[in-house]
């Protein structure tokens, strides 16, 4: 899909010429001084401790420095890692302790990097086995469940009324299990951080990451650089729109994809750790295996969902019982919860959490955390509900639409949701499509599906500096990061937009720390988040550039009423076709230069109202029957959130998440070996996800909705929705297709061989078996 005024995007050409330059491609002339690179040296144990580190070998390696282990490093004080992880509980090679397989042990420095990967290898480890109880799945580890008061963003609990009482009394009752496997984001970029300290003891970072200052909070605080590096310190100087001042900068080069993994990276301090020792910069670049135990990935989870209805379809309670995997350290809690009991029109709702720390790495947040594998239980459930009543599944939906959130009784600030069924089932042909399980024109069975998806919408505090200058080009000044998802280019149109100018006029300055602190790339917020910002401080500029041009003698607007003029591309407009443009305005301007700053976002968005981007999923899949090999043949999905910004963007967005939906109905796995805890198919040739070849047709219907309820700007969240209903819509289609119902992600062809495919609900799961 193509926006009307389609642009391509502002780092568009940069990177299809080859020219943009991600953190692992700077080299010395690009950061100006030279620099060493380090190597990552990782356990191959997952317990114990590391008896003894021998590095006479590695140093022997010309060219290599030094080896860091966990008798040389710098001591580090501990952090508050806003984005929850690892290193907010556990910080690297401070002690001799291994807690998962994969930790790192030794850091390896060299002049180059052939040097460092050989030391690396000759690093010589003596590990001391200490007998510990080990733990790598949800299977093993019943005994480690506890229930917990808060599920990252969600209360552990949410009840509503007597949800267990209602369920009992139920005349149609639905009580199944599922599973979803742990899986990595696979961001195509390794992820790779350069480090160096400054002569006055400050220290500045180039990595990848999503939020320059959450990151360099953590710098400060782990290194004790000032008191304005500390959280406090932070936070104040955010929420006032004061601009940071801390001894700590962030620069990041462009980004390869990330989807909540580049948050509070182990890496960043060890080069940062690294730097210190040796004095000069120090490059670290995450081998692809590496980046499954030092970045965080999606836990796994396990959900007992039971859903109440009356013999009509109406569905008058919802039991969500979630089981959490996350890692000894961290404090990332998959929030499960968080959406289930939004959607529909239940009376009474009880969602808990109980989370079991595993001997792996920390979990973490990654695209669509919670709600993507929350909205697989419950429309799974809501299939089976559907096709036990012997109602259609689409028509269900409607018998259950809520213009309320249930969980709260509030109303929504929008819910086109209703829009979003009729187009995507008029898209699909769900009204006329074939009965389920005929044969197609390839001998292999048919099936359709559909599911609701839905995201919460946030609003993040950020402050952006705007500078209309002489020449009538403005400069749009924030940190943001662009991980790929296009909010460069977003960010520019609406700077256009707001101020009256072509987007050529616009110059976007940003990714760097010493740029006022702009809101992060995460929770599907970072557009809405960061133009709220723009789009006030525009409004600001654009006031005094019409109070200036009619105080201005040599301007045809010159004692024009100011309510009178608007402003748009690039020209000035009064009565009676008075005009003049905004270079000239600004031109015979006293100083030349207009400048506002802005802070939106402080109170996070809140409101009485309920907020969230819906939409509606349809899949058509085929099976064949001998092999019962699943093909995704086509994959609809319809959307309601908010004001587009830009339909190319939006749309790439959508089906971007639709396709990793695909991914994770049938594909995405990583696994753990049972014996030893290590992420076993840590490469992109074994750990699976869905490439062009098995990808259809992807629709992506735009509903029209402006959402000024919500947000000055009437957009809502739309970067993560997309992957929110793929993966229950297909497994609901091959359900269809084959009458095997599947409630493990991911759906693999041997679980289609089993003759009774519905794993019951254990009768000790609420004990944690
Ligand atoms: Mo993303 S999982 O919101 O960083």
């Amino acid at each position: 899909m193509r926006d009307e005024n389609f642009r391509p995007r502002v780092e568009g050409r940069s990177k299809v010429t080859g020219t943009a330059r991600f953190v692992g491609d700077i080299r010395a002339d690009v950061l100006g001084s030279s620099f060493d690179t380090a190597v990552v040296v990782t356990s191959t144990r997952s317990s114990g401790v590391v008896s003894h580190i021998d590095p006479s070998a590695a140093l022997a390696v010309p060219g290599v420095k030094f080896v860091m282990t966990h008798e040389n490093a710098p001591r580090l004080k501990k952090a508050f890692a806003l984005a929850n992880g690892e290193i907010g509980s556990f910080l690297p090679l401070q002690d001799n302790r291994i807690r998962y397989y994969g930790q790192c042990i030794a850091v390896v420095v060299a002049e180059s990097l052939e040097a460092a990967q050989e030391g690396a290898r000759l690093v010589a480890v003596t590990y001391g086995e200490v007998a510990e109880p080990r733990a790598y799945s949800l299977g093993t580890a019943a005994s480690r469940l506890k229930f917990v008061k808060r599920a990252g963003i969600v209360p552990g609990k949410i009840a509503v009324g007597d949800a267990l009482k209602d369920f009992d009394a139920a005349p149609v009752k639905i009580d199944l299990q599922f599973d979803v496997a742990p899986a990595h984001h696979n961001a195509i970029e390794p992820s790779a951080v350069i480090a160096r300290w400054d002569p006055d003891g400050g220290i500045t970072v180039h990595a990848a990451i999503q939020w320059h200052h959450s990151e360099a909070l953590v710098l400060g605080q782990v290194f004790g650089l000032s008191a304005v590096d500390r959280l406090p310190g932070l936070l104040g100087r955010m929420m006032g729109g004061a601009q940071w001042s801390g001894k700590v900068r962030l620069v990041n080069a462009i980004s390869g994809g990330s989807f909540g993994r580049n948050q509070n990276p182990v890496h960043m301090l060890l080069a940062a750790m690294a730097a210190k020792i040796c004095d000069r910069a120090v490059k670290v670049v995450l081998s692809r295996e590496q980046t499954y135990s030092l970045l965080s990935y999606r836990a796994q989870t396990r959900q007992r969902l039971r859903l109440g209805a009356r013999v009509d379809g109406t569905v008058t309670t919802i039991v969500q019982d979630a089981d959490v995997a996350k890692g000894t350290h961290g404090s990332f809690i998959e929030p499960v919860g968080e959406g289930a009991g939004k959607v529909y029109g239940q009376s009474s709702l009880l969602i808990r959490h109980r989370v079991a720390e595993l001997d792996l790495n920390g979990a973490g947040w990654m695209r669509a955390p919670g709600v993507s594998v929350s909205f697989f239980a419950l429309e799974s459930s809501m299939d089976v509900l559907a096709h036990q009543l012997g109602v259609d599944p689409l028509d269900l939906r409607l018998r259950n639409y809520s213009e309320l959130d249930q969980e709260n009784k509030r109303a929504w600030t929008s819910k086109s949701l209703r829009r979003c069924y009729e187009a995507g089932a008029a898209a699909i042909g769900w009204r006329t499509r074939s009965k389920g399980g005929q044969l197609d024109e390839n001998g292999r069975w048919v099936g359709f599906g559909m599911a609701t998806s839905f995201h919460p919408n946030r609003q993040f505090p950020a402050t952006a500096r705007l500078s209309l200058r002489r020449d009538g080009t403005a400069e749009v000044a924030l940190a943001i990061a662009d991980m790929g998802q296009g909010i460069f280019t977003a960010l520019t149109k609406i700077a256009a937009e707001a101020l009256g100018l072509p987007r050529d006029s616009i110059i976007l300055r940003t990714q760097d720390t010493d740029l006022p602190a702009g809101a992060g790339s995460f929770g599907s917020s970072a557009t809405l988040s960061n133009g709220a910002a723009i789009v006030e401080a525009a409004a600001e500029i654009q006031k005094r550039l019409i109070e200036s041009a009619v105080r201005d003698k040599a301007s045809s607007l010159f004692g024009q009423s100011v309510a009178n003029i608007t402003v748009s591309d690039g020209q000035l407009a009064g009565v009676g076709g008075a005009k003049d443009s905004v270079a000239a305005v600004m031109g015979r301007h006293a100083s030349g230069v207009i400048t506002a700053k802005a802070t939106t976002g402080r109170t996070l968005g809140y409101s009485k109202l309920s907020k969230g981007s819906f939409g509606a999923i349809f899949a058509q899949v085929s099976v064949d029957p001998i092999t019962l090999r699943v093909r995704v043949e086509k994959l609809v999905g319809a959307f309601a959130c908010g004001r587009i910004i830009d339909k190319t963007i939006a749309a790439n967005q959508l089906a971007g998440g639709m396709i990793w939906g695909l991914g994770q109905a049938l594909m995405e796995e990583t696994q753990v070996d049972p014996r030893t805890g290590q992420w076993v198919n840590a490469n992109l040739a074994e750990a699976l996800i869905a490439t062009n070849a098995d990808v259809p047709p992807v629709d992506v219907i735009l509903i029209d909705e402006d959402d000024t309820r919500f947000h000055s700007l009437g957009s809502k969240g739309l970067g993560e929705i997309g992957l929110v209903g793929p993966a229950p819509a297909i497994a609901n289609a091959i359900f269809d297709a084959t009458g095997k119902r599947l409630l493990s992600l991911p759906i693999r062809i041997e679980h289609l061989m089993g003759e009774k495919a519905v794993h019951p609900v254990p009768a000790d799961f609420d004990k944690g078996g």
